[in-house]
This record gives C-alpha cells, sequence and structure tokens, in this order.
C-alpha cells in the first residue's frame, strides 16, 4: 500500500504545518505587508509603462513578420509562410492588448480592436487559405489587401503617414532568400 501523505503533492502543505509548529516562527506584521504591497504596486505601475510604451516597439515587430512574410510566400516557404502570419496575428493582438485606445491629437479617441478585428477576419484569414493552398497568385492578392487594412488603422490613429508597400528585402537575411 503506497503512503498517500508523503506524495510529493503533499509536500507544500507539510512544510507550513511544519513551520506553524516551530516555537517563535515571526507572523508578518501589518508594517511588513504593507511595505511588500507599496513595492508591489510600484512594480505593477512600472511594467505597464512600460507596456504603454512598447505598442511602437510591438507594430516594429508586426512589421518585422509581415515583411519577412512577403518573400516566405513568394518563395514558397510556404510553412514558413505560415509561422510569419501566426506571429504577425499575435503580435497585432498583444499592441491591441497593450494599449488598447489611442487619442488623437486635437482631441477624442480611437478604439483599436474593431480595426485589428477587421483585418483578422478577412486579411489574414485570405492569407491563410492561399498559404494552404499554396497559391502564390492568391497570396499577392491577399498581402497587398492586408496592406489596405493595416493602412486603414493608422489612418484612424493620426498616423496616416504610415503607409505602407510591398518589402524590397527581407528583414530576416538568415531564414529567407532574396528574390
Ligand atoms: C489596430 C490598429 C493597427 C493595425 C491593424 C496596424 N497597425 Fe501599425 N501601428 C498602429 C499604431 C497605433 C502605430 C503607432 C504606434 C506608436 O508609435 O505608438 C503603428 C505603427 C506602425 C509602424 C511604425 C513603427 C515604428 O515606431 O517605427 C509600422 C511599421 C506598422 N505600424 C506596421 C504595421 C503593419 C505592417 C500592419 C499590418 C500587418 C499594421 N501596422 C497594422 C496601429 C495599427
Amino acid at each position: 500500500m503506497t503512503n498517500t501523505f508523503l506524495t510529493p503533492q503533499c509536500l507544500p502543505l507539510f512544510v507550513v504545518v511544519l513551520l506553524g509548529a516551530l516555537p517563535g516562527t515571526a507572523v508578518p506584521q501589518d508594517a511588513t505587508i504593507q511595505s511588500e504591497l507599496e513595492a508591489l504596486r510600484k512594480q505593477v505601475e512600472e511594467l505597464s509603462n512600460l507596456a504603454v510604451r512598447t505598442q511602437s516597439h510591438i507594430m516594429v515587430d508586426v512589421e518585422y513578420h509581415f515583411s519577412n512574410l512577403w518573400f516566405a510566400g513568394r518563395n514558397e516557404q510556404w510553412e514558413l509562410a505560415s509561422f510569419y502570419l501566426r506571429e504577425t496575428d499575435s503580435h497585432l493582438r498583444w499592441t491591441v492588448r497593450v494599449r488598447p485606445v489611442r487619442s488623437i491629437r486635437g482631441g477624442g479617441s480611437v478604439d483599436l480592436q474593431p480595426f485589428q478585428q477587421s483585418i483578422e477576419q478577412s486579411g489574414f484569414v485570405q492569407l491563410e487559405s492561399a498559404i494552404e493552398q499554396e497559391d502564390v497568385d492568391e497570396f499577392e492578392a491577399a498581402y497587398r489587401r492586408t496592406l489596405t487594412q493595416c493602412h486603414a488603422c493608422h489612418q484612424a490613429t493620426g498616423f496616416a503617414y504610415l503607409e505602407h508597400h510591398i518589402p524590397e528585402m527581407p528583414l530576416s537575411p538568415l531564414m529567407l532568400q532574396p528574390e
């Protein structure tokens, strides 16, 4: 018969019981808890500031993945293309989580999610299907349409000058061959 009390799962409980039984074990004081809470609060604040500051960094990742995607599709490296599409998609979702609403210069604000959802549900779906069918022509057409959707969000958020064109060279010389 196995001794269930001594299973690894029980170990943390065992340690807690043991510590509680030791004479003189310090019970955390209110002041200690307060200062630990304060330290945690500061850390959370720093992390959220960091997150807000990085929306443009995440967009640079989107640019990296999305421009590599063009070359992966044209080179018919379909698995790689599928990878870059997934990365583009997940980074775009991440950028919206980090900063869902942008205020516009001159007043007002824009909700980013509808733009992200629209690109995910049309541009990315069309790209995915072209990749699955290994169809270069359809891939190129879907890519151009998706670029227009990228721009729609930039326009709405006051970044109309962030207008894309078909990339001339891959950003990843390691993964892709130039055309
Ligand atoms: C949901 C809205 C939205 C969508 C969709 C979107 N972007 Fe952006 N993008 C932004 C915002 C907002 C910024 C400005 C971020 C900042 O500077 O704080 C930006 C900035 C950029 C930048 C400039 C980054 C820099 O700082 O140098 C690039 C490049 C970019 N986006 C590429 C793309 C590409 C490629 C797509 C399509 C696959 C795309 N974006 C789709 C919202 C979006």
